[in-house]
């Protein structure tokens, strides 16, 4: 999978660009607010049907106009699909592919696995669990077709059980109806998120051999309770014995979604013992390592956008982030102020240089 060509019209401080990409390392390039995040914005949203930046789909497009406009060429398995998409100041997005319309975000979703690198990433390390649950789902959501659904099932339930705690104060079954739903899809989900950590596992320790600060890293799954719960009936009963808390807190405390992922190094929770740039090149690690799974498993290549490559790292972590994208051959785009912040640290790679200037973007052949 690639993203061929795109086209963008009106999009934050791009009046209009025709791009063409390469199918391995895409730099852009520019000075602060010249627009580079916006363009990886534009991949990002093309991918999802929403902004990493703002969730006010308005604020995308340019000052003053109607509409903005994305239409991209994406090769996949070997074919060249046309995608379109039209967001208006008022109404709806439209999506079309091959000049169908698309009437899902998810169906957006499965053509165009996006793994995105930004120095807010730092979340997934330090922030709460819904980060990290949030990064293996989407590994999943390209790997196992039947976590889709089984998700969607999911928030269902979790939806009707909520709105049941504002009403019915005493357990009943209709509680009962919605636990047993709500207990069987928790270990149908939980099989699925552990064979995918242990292969996330795989996939990361290898990158990390040469970095002694990571030696003795693991991944671990919170299911989201207690261990020794180990059927579906006994997640049954917890849920059941804890509904008083749950009525007090107005949400269920056990299940899937809680689950998380826990990193340590020897034994030691990664954000308490790592520094700020070993967290960085583990980040990297992580993201690249959840490509080649997708890659491996999902049969898709997904493309990797990183924004701001170079900040807090120094050039050995740079060096060492770049022998992992040697590894992958997923699709890059990096954004950063000057072509020496990266460029140096990749001698014999050749990539595409893209310059932004106040919304303009010209390639570059130097
Ligand atoms: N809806 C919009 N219409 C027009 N311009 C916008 C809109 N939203 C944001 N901008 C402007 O777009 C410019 C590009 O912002 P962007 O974040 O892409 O810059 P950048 O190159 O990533 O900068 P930095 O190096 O500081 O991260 C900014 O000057 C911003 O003020
Ligand atoms: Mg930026």
């Amino acid at each position: 999978m690639a993203l061929n060509t795109l086209r963008i019209q009106q999009f934050r401080n791009i009046v209009e660009a025709s791009l063409e990409f390469r199918s391995g390392i895409n730099l852009i390039y520019g000075e602060n607010g010249s627009g580079k995040t916006s363009l990886l914005e534009a991949i990002y949203y093309l991918a999802h049907g929403r902004s990493f930046r703002s969730s006010k789909p308005e604020k995308l497009i340019r000052y003053e106009q109607p509409a903005f406009l994305l239409n991209a060429k994406v090769e996949m398995a070997g074919q060249l699909l046309n995608l379109g998409l039209q967001r208006e100041r008022e109404g709806e997005l439209r999506m079309r592919l091959n000049g169908e319309d698309l009437n899902r975000v998810s169906e957006l979703a499965q053509l165009l696995p996006v793994q995105l690198i930004t120095p807010e990433s730092f979340r997934l390390l330090l922030g709460g669990p819904k980060e990290r649950r949030q990064f293996f789902d989407m590994g999943l959501f390209h790997v196992e077709h039947s976590f889709y659904s089984l998700w969607s099932k999911l928030q269902r339930v979790l939806k009707h059980r909520n709105a049941l705690l504002k009403t019915q104060k005493r357990y009943n079954d209709e509680y009962a109806y919605w636990d047993q739903n709500l207990a069987s899809l928790a270990f149908e989900l939980q099989a699925l998120r552990q064979r995918y950590i242990l292969a996330l596992d795989a996939a990361v320790q290898p990158l990390l051999v040469d970095a002694p600060w990571a030696s003795g890293l693991t991944l671990q799954l919170y299911s989201g309770w207690p261990d020794r719960i180990e059927t579906p009936e006994q997640l049954q009963q917890l849920l059941q014995q804890n509904f008083l808390q749950d009525l007090r807190l107005g949400h269920c405390q056990f299940g899937p979604q809680k689950a998380d992922l826990k990193l340590k190094v020897a034994g030691q929770t990664v954000e308490e013992v790592l520094s700020r740039g070993q967290l960085k090149v583990l980040l990297f690690a992580l993201k690249v390592a959840q490509s080649n799974v997708i890659y491996n498993y999902g049969h898709k290549k997904p493309v990797l956008l990183i924004d701001d490559l170079a900040s807090e790292l120094d050039d050995n972590s740079k060096r060492h982030i770049f022998s992992f994208l040697n590894t992958i051959n997923s699709q890059v785009f990096i954004s950063a102020i000057n072509t020496d912040q990266v460029l140096p640290a990749i001698p014999d790679v050749n990539p595409a240089l893209f310059h932004v200037e106040h919304g303009q973007i010209t390639i570059r052949t130097e």
